[in-house]
């Protein structure tokens, strides 16, 4: 008779793109590029470099110290089909569009076969439909309107600080509405894709992970 053997503590690799100072998520690998994450272990710099106004407050109180320091843009340091899920929220915006495409291709190349992947990025159409819908109000009810946070608050939406002359370096660099990104997975190869609603999905853990109900596009892709 043969035996199935049975991997009984068979760990899933899950890993969480883009955690930022406080979207880690326990059991997960937590990646970020991040300067903190590195700055997290050298516990006397830190300080010095808050109190001279180098470090945001938030970048300073959160814990980094169990985030692995990965430039994903270079490519995810998994083998292929290695990885049961992925999550990631508000990253892909970060990056350029090209390299944004690469950073996909990868988890293609290190999801398993069935495995899920669950992206959250600020959603263009609804940045540009509320543009829109307020600048309308506006102007109906005004003669000579004279409001200039409508206009500031969408554009900082695709360009984060873009208004402020000094970058931060968490600026927008792209911004994705629901075509856009079907299209991109599509292309790439991903054929399951699904629109889901903030905390609703396919996958009810990695919805369970979504802290950004307002402004979100939500999409899981299954391999
Ligand atoms: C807006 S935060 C999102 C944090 C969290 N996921 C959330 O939803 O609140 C974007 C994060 O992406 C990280 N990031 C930007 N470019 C990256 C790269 N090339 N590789 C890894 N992380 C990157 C930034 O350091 C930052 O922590």
């Amino acid at each position: 008779m043969i035996k199935q053997l049975i991997m009984p503590n068979s760990k899933q690799l899950k890993i969480n793109i883009g955690c930022g100072p406080t979207g880690q998520i326990k059991g997960f690998d937590n990646l970020d590029n991040s300067p903190s994450v590195l700055l997290s272990k050298m516990p006397f710099i830190k300080p010095i470099l808050y109190k001279i106004g180098l470090i945001a407050e938030h970048h300073y109180k959160a814990d980094w110290s169990c985030v692995i320091q990965c430039d994903v843009s270079k490519g995810l340091p998994y083998k292929d089909k290695s990885v049961d899920k992925i999550y990631s929220s508000h990253f892909l915006e970060h990056i350029p569009q090209d390299k944004a495409i690469r950073v996909l291709k990868e988890c293609y190349r290190v999801l398993k076969t069935g495995g899920i992947m669950r992206l959250v990025v600020p959603d263009l159409f609804f940045y540009a439909k509320q543009y829109i819908e307020q600048t309308q109000t506006l102007l109906e009810h005004s003669i000579l309107p004279d409001d200039r946070s409508i206009h500031d608050t969408f554009l900082k939406s695709m360009y984060g600080a873009y208004l402020n002359k000094k970058r931060s370096g968490a600026e927008h660099c792209y911004m994705y509405d629901l075509p856009t990104l079907v299209s991109i997975l599509n292309e790439i190869g991903f054929q399951n894709i699904w629109k889901c609603e903030f905390k609703e999905g396919v996958d009810k853990e990695l919805a369970s992970y979504d802290s950004r109900p307002n402004d979100s596009l939500h999409l899981e892709v299954r391999k």
